[in-house]
């Protein structure tokens, strides 16, 4: 039995030996003479795999520089690779208006400094009242304490509950048009409903003591993929800018290039405040997440103390800048952006062609770029969601990974209990041959499911 705390502690979870391209190579858990079974990655972890497992050029940069300079303090001392880097992550979006970039290791401490960085803004610009958070029902921020504050998933929140402070944290309605329009609702309507909440909730704790609105642009494993409708968020910067509120978009998932372009919100024709980066970003070759703030939250500090008061000892941490640099030549070279927009396209289309219009239980597929997700229930008539003890999502996940793909099960799609998705979301290398491998395995796997279950 594995000494590891792993997440659940019934099983151990399977060996992974070796991993190449969209392959990983699995150890029989108890015959190491049989051959390694082979696993397409349709899910790159958990939408981290950008260029592909153990990508050579990537791994070389990681040498190169682990033979330069490994770690240095982020006191004292910087490093040209993560300067590098830093210039050509805001080279992605050419506007005056995003000024620095922080980096840290998770998506959980991106957005714990994301936290920090709003509280700072404040409190050197005289308004250090402006210490409530607003964020929305449905959503995660990460696995740290500020994070899961903000995370308004309620099942991974529960444990915790007594040490969150919610008299600070507040959570308004999700953007979920397929589970929460109303029906004969406009999607105009429901955006102007879910506008007015949101500022209702400002008004009601005092514009004065409200810091900043949390969410993420296109919602990641705790409702599967969900796009926000038409002027949600120009709507949501417009309530900002009202009530003098910092805007931070949460794209450590759904950022990075998944969606096509490298922010998600140059889709929705806004600029944050403070953007948090994170999985795609050094494609899994070493752990990096980054902070994105604007020429104003810049100056918010430069105007005070001229500090940003969130060291950690791996901040900045030569190895996976010098992994995320490679990644970023490789998805600009190879024209990766594009090859996401078309191929997850073609995804999109299978999904609702050989998934949506063939099975009942498949009651919605959605997504952008290579970020998508297919939602279960008994019927698409009721779009009622199973049992939770069925443990849908899981069980076909399974079987799909006995047809040799493995994607990503996740629960709690209606209300942070109810509800199965799985989410598909694999490197941004795939070619339509490779969708049509991963697509035939989940038609399959349903089917199997359903089977088995009839
Ligand atoms: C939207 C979002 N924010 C934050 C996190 C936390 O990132 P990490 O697990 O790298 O700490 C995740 C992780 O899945 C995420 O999906």
């Amino acid at each position: 039995m594995s000494k590891i705390l792993h997440r659940d502690l019934k099983t151990t979870p399977i060996i992974i030996e070796s991993s190449s391209g969209n392959y990983l190579y699995a150890k029989h858990p108890t015959n190491p003479d049989t051959p390694q079974q082979q696993l397409f990655d349709a899910i790159g972890g958990a939408a981290v795999i950008s260029v592909g497992h153990n990508n050579d050029e990537v791994n070389q940069a990681v040498i190169d520089q682990l033979q330069k300079v490994a770690y240095i303090h982020s006191g004292t001392f910087t490093t040209s690779i993560s300067e590098e880097l830093a210039t050509e992550l805001l080279e992605n979006y050419k506007s005056e208006k995003l000024a620095k970039v922080y980096f840290a290791n998770s998506g959980s401490e991106a957005n714990e400094a994301a936290i920090k960085l709003v509280m700072q803004y404040w409190y050197e610009s005289g308004k250090g009242a402006k210490c409530h958070f607003i964020s929305r029902k449905q959503s995660y921020h990460g696995n740290c304490l500020g994070g899961m504050s903000l995370s308004g998933h309620v099942a991974r929140r529960k444990p915790y509950e007594s040490l969150i402070d919610s008299s600070k944290f507040h959570h308004v309605s999700p953007c979920f048009e397929f589970r929460y329009k109303k029906s004969g609702q406009s999607s105009a309507e429901y955006v102007e409903g879910l506008l007015d909440e949101l500022e209702e909730e400002i008004l009601e704790i005092g514009p004065e003591n409200v810091a900043a609105f949390f969410a993420e642009t296109v919602v990641g494993a705790t409702t599967g993929c969900v796009t926000a409708a038409k002027g949600y968020f120009k709507g949501v910067r417009e309530i900002c800018d009202k009530y003098d509120i910092l805007l931070v978009l949460d794209e450590v998932m759904c950022g990075s290039g998944r969606t096509g372009t490298f922010f998600a919100w140059e889709q929705e024709g806004i600029v944050p405040d403070i953007t948090t980066c994170g999985k795609a970003i050094s494609s899994g070759a070493s752990p990096l997440s980054c902070v994105v703030l604007t020429e104003k939250v810049l100056k918010g500090l430069t105007n005070g103390s001229n500090q940003f008061n969130c060291g950690h000892t791996y901040q900045s941490f030569a190895l996976s800048c010098a992994a995320g640099k490679a990644v970023q030549k490789i998805v600009k070279r190879d024209g990766l952006l594009q090859n996401v927009t078309d191929v997850g396209e073609y995804l999109g289309q299978q999904l609702h062609d050989k998934v949506l219009s063939v099975f009942d239980i498949v009651i919605d597929v959605r997504g952008r770029g290579l970020f998508w997700a297919i939602e279960f229930g008994k019927s698409k008539t009721t779009n009622e969601p199973f049992d939770e003890s069925d443990n849908v999502a899981s069980k076909i996940t399974d079987i799909c990974m006995n047809h040799g793909v493995s994607i990503y099960p996740c629960k709690g799609t209606v209300d942070g209990f109810k509800g199965d998705h799985v989410i598909i979301a694999p490197s941004f290398t795939v070619t339509k041959q490779d969708i049509d491998l991963i697509v035939d395995a989940v038609v399959k796997s349903i089917q199997e499911f359903i089977d088995i279950v009839a």
